[in-house]
């Protein structure tokens, strides 16, 4: 028998209610991530990436509305809604996001921040080990003088060290999944790798299940088992990896790719995607991206394409993949 996934998204649709208009931000969104998977989400700024990761962690705002859809995870059905760092004792799903200070009261020190969480979700009340354990929790995520930072401000912490406590606070929980968004865009590019290998050494040490967010496709190559492409609100495409990277589909797919930027051509302009994303106030019926598509072709702009198996574990929605030109 097929081992469960730890995860399963299945139509996962969600509006958001504003006083004059509903933003239609995640349509039909269905995948699944498997223990020990990092699974990636990228797509440019408004394709929902977010808005997935939150009803996930339980952690929507008041005006999103979930119009369909299910969350199934260690095979439960959870759809609630909880506070923004968790969902509570059993469901140890863990959210991180980019701006770490903002995570972090700053009225705080951090080591009183971590031993709270310690003390709720582990049920450990002798104060010694609440700080043995936040400690062990520091050392894991690499920080250096664990008892300094323990005793520190969050304003006393730098912006790279300041994500490692916030990963270690999303640790002491013992999550099961972590859902990690854009966790280093506002790091500078070597604690931008720092963090990234960070994570990296989690999953292997820990057995971590990881939902990766990010708007860079480069980002998501080095730390993904599997990639799925957003736009506007929709899957366009989902592959392993290096089957992605290798052998692209979609054509907003094969754009993201030309335009991560290399390193070895330092001067040259990097590259963007004319055309801005649909309004999601009243997203087209027909291909999502036929606007901005360079190929597309009459069907594309009558009828949406489903999301195929194209071959095994590569999905795309696209009329060019569509069954009778296979
Ligand atoms: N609380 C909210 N109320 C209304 N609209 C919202 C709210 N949060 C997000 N949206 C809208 O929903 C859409 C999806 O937003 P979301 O934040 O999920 O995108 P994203 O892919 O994470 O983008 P980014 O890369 O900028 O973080 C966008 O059009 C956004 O403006
Ligand atoms: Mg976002």
């Amino acid at each position: 028998m097929r081992e469960q996934p730890l995860l399963q998204v299945e139509n996962l649709t969600i509006d958001y209610i504003l006083a004059d208009s509903i933003i239609k931000a995640v349509r039909n969104a269905s995948f699944a991530i498997g223990k020990g998977e990092i699974l990636c989400l990228v797509g440019e700024s408004g394709s929902g990436k977010t808005t997935i990761g939150l009803a996930i962690a339980g952690a929507l705002p008041e005006n999103a509305v979930i119009r369909e859809g299910r969350i199934i995870f260690k095979e439960k059905r959870i759809l609630g809604r909880g506070s923004k760092i968790s969902t509570g004792k059993e469901d140890k799903i863990m959210m991180i996001f980019q701006d770490p200070a903002s995570a972090l009261n700053p009225l705080f020190k951090v080591g009183e921040v971590i031993s709270d969480i310690i003390k709720n979700h582990l049920g450990i009340d002798n104060s010694v080990k609440i700080k043995e354990k936040a400690l062990e929790l520091f050392r894991m995520v690499e920080l250096p003088d664990p008892e300094r930072v323990f005793d520190s401000y969050p304003h006393e912490l730098s912006g790279g060290m300041l994500q490692r406590v916030v990963i270690a606070i999303a640790l002491s929980a013992n999550p099961a999944l972590l859902i990690a968004d854009e966790p280093t865009t506002m790091l500078d590019v070597t604690l931008q790798a720092q963090i990234l290998n960070l994570l990296l050494n989690l999953r292997r040490r820990l057995g971590l299940s990881m939902l990766f967010i990010t708007h860079n496709l480069g980002v998501a190559a080095e730390v993904s088992d599997r990639i799925i492409v957003m736009y506007a609100g929709e899957i366009v495409e989902e592959a392993k990896t290096r089957e992605l990277l290798n052998n692209p589909l979609h054509p907003y797919t094969r754009g993201l790719i030309e335009c991560i930027p290399r390193t070895h051509i330092r001067y040259s302009k990097l590259k963007s995607i004319p055309g801005t994303i649909p309004d999601l106030r009243n997203p087209p019926k027909w291909c999502i991206f036929a606007d901005r598509c360079t190929e597309a072709v009459d069907l594309c702009y009558k009828i949406k394409p489903d999301l195929i198996e194209f071959s095994k574990d590569h999905r795309v929605s696209c009329h060019l993949y569509r069954a009778d030109k296979k």
